[in-house]
Parts: C-alpha cells; sequence; structure tokens
C-alpha cells in the first residue's frame, strides 16, 4: 500500500504533496540529518522500536551538524512520527524522519539556512529480501575506505555521508555481492554500509568498538540481548583476516535487521550459512520488536496510545 501521508513541518500532507523546491539546500549539499526507524505490528496495535532513542540520535546529528535552531522539540517529533504511522493505517513499517537545510545558506554556512522537518513512511518488510534471513548473503571489503573521524562525522546519519555507502554498496553489488564491509582509516574493519558488525569465535561475540562506526541502536540492543542471554561480548580492534576465520559473522541495522554472512570475499564462512549464534540473536530480536518478550516492552512505542500534550503541529520555543 502507497504512503498516503507525509508530516511536513509541523503537519500531515497527503505525500503527493511533500515536495521540497529545487533550490533547497540539503539537495545540493547533503545537509540534511535522518533516522531509519520501524514500526512493528504487535499484539498492541503497530508499535515503534526505540523510537526516543532515533530521535535523540537524528537531534544529535542536526547539532553535531551544526544547527542552533530547531523548529520542533523532541517530544514533538516522537508524537509526529507516531501520528504519521498512524494516519496511513500501517503496523510493519519503516519511518523515515529527516531534517534539512531548506532555504538559504548557500554560502556553506548552516547558521544562513531555514531548517525544515519531514517524516515520511513506507511499508518495507525486508530489506535484503527473505533468502538473506534464512541463509546469510555474501560480502565483500570495499576498495572505498569509511570516513576519517575528522573527515565526515560518523556518530552522526548526515545525508552526505551516505555518498561513501553509496559507492561502497553500488561497487560490491556490480560485482555481484550482497554487502560491502568497510575498513577505517587505519585498515581495521568499521562497518558495512547501513549497518554494524560482529564476529563470533568460539562461541563468544565480538565487534568493532565504537570510534570510527555510527552508534547503531540495533547493535546497542543486539548487545543488551546477547549479554542477557549470558554471551561474552568484547568490543576491540578487527582485521580483515580475523573476519575470514571466524564461526560465524553478522550484520545489525534498522533496516536490515540481524543477516548473516556466509562468504566474505569468496572465502566461506564458518559453515556457509547463518550460524547459530545469528540465528539464536536473530529469533530473539525478531520476539523483542513484536513485543513477544515482556522484558523489552519499554523499547516498543504503540502507536495507537493517546498522543499527550497537543504534539503534531507544537513549534519549540
Ligand atoms: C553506517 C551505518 N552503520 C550502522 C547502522 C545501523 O544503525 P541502526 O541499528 O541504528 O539502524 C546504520 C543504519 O542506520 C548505518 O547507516
Amino acid at each position: 500500500m502507497e504512503s498516503q501521508f507525509t508530516w511536513m513541518n509541523g503537519r500531515l500532507v497527503p505525500t503527493a504533496e511533500a515536495n521540497v523546491p529545487f533550490l533547497t539546500n540539503a539537495l545540493h549539499y547533503g545537509t540534511a540529518v535522518f533516522e531509519g526507524v520501524r514500526s512493528y505490528k504487535t499484539e498492541r496495535g503497530p508499535a515503534i522500536f526505540r523510537l526516543r532513542d532515533h530521535m535523540t540520535r537524528l537531534v544529535n546529528s542536526a547539532r553535531i551538524l551544526g544547527v542552533r535552531q530547531f523548529p520542533y522539540d523532541l517530544e514533538t517529533l516522537i508524537q509526529a512520527a507516531k501520528e504519521t504511522v498512524r494516519a496511513n493505517k500501517f503496523e510493519d513499517c519503516y519511518v523515515r524522519p529527516l531534517i534539512y537545510l531548506a532555504s538559504g545558506g548557500f554560502n556553506l554556512n548552516v547558521d544562513y539556512a531555514q531548517v525544515g522537518v519531514g517524516i515520511a513512511v513506507w511499508e518495507w518488510n525486508q530489506y535484503m529480501g527473505p533468502e538473506a534471513l534464512a541463509k546469510g548473503i555474501r560480502a565483500n571489503i570495499s576498495s572505498f575506505t569509511r570516513h576519517h573521524v575528522n573527515v565526515m562525522m560518523t556518530k552522526a546519519k548526515i545525508s552526505g555521508n551516505y555518498a561513501n555507502s553509496f559507492l561502497a554498496r553500488t561497487e560490491s553489488m556490480r560485482l555481484g555481492f550482497d554487502e560491502a564491509i568497510m575498513l577505517d582509516t587505519a585498515g581495521n574493519v568499521a562497518e558495512c554500509t547501513g549497518e554494524n558488525l560482529f564476529l563470533v569465535r568460539g562461541g563468544r561475540l565480538f565487534s568493532p568498538n565504537l570510534s570510527t562506526v555510527l552508534e547503531g541502536i540495533t547493535r546497542d540492543s543486539l548487545v543488551t540481548i546477547a549479554r542477557d542471554l549470558g554471551y561474552e561480548i568484547y568490543e576491540q580492534p578487527i582485521t580483515r583476516d580475523q573476519l575470514y576465520v571466524a564461526d560465524e559473522v553478522f550484520v545489525c541495522g534498522t533496516a536490515a535487521e540481524v543477516i548473516g554472512l556466509r562468504e566474505i570475499d569468496f572465502r566461506t564462512i564458518g559453515t556457509g550459512e547463518s550460524g547459530p549464534v545469528t540465528r539464536h540473536l536473530q529469533q530473539v530480536f525478531h520476539r523483542v520488536v513484536r513485543l513477544q518478550e515482556p522484558r523489552y516492552a519499554d523499547w516498543l512505542d504503540p502507536v495507537n496510545l493517546p498522543v499527550t500534550s497537543g504534539a503534531s503541529a507544537v513549534p519549540a520555543e
């Protein structure tokens, strides 16, 4: 089903009318920040996974970009996301908030631009396809390096940062792989184009520390879940050849959820399918996001709970 409504600058508008002019700063310079969030069908109706954490990261991304005047506060954005899912009558869907430099600022100064905000939603099931979930995917080490931490801000989901992901994933898919693994400027494993990465060796989990990568909310959720399940987790530098000899490698992100890597650079990983630890975490994660694990119920924000405080069109001071 097509999305009917999009939230644009304080109110819901028909999606066909959610347009921006050609001279929108973000279109020319990548000066926007965004989030990828998911709503899941649950027994309490559609519920958005870790919505407050995503919206907090959105606002932080904008602050990292240098935005100082926000047209809407955090609570308004949270309620607006719920309102947009509700208006579209979606259950399983993807939520895309975007804060963008709208008009002005063509002198390359954030302070001279107007800030706009939009929230779109669309129905989206598996980002990598159903087969990927069961069997795992094939990845390559990208010929493109992940951003140096003082070139682009890796803690921010700044739209312009994603040109780097486009370079890597396009190359990867043209080469016949499904996803690219990117190394940081020191040559250690960083992350994929839109996912964080874990490896499993001897039943223990390892993940690159957060210095050069996005602080993924799925990664954070999996660290919590895995610890609760009794797995040991180490955050440390990981080299490319450590991936080749891992028992399992898996990636995680809001869009991809939890996906095993069955092959990297033409080397079979483990048994060549999603391994037992990957499948275990995948299964628990899918239960968590559908409100079937009471321990993590706080992570889900049902969209049908009444909107408090008149939310959607209230500009911040
Ligand atoms: C570069 C990058 N790394 C990691 C992630 C995973 O983050 P999250 O789990 O918060 O979606 C994403 C997706 O947002 C991403 O774009």
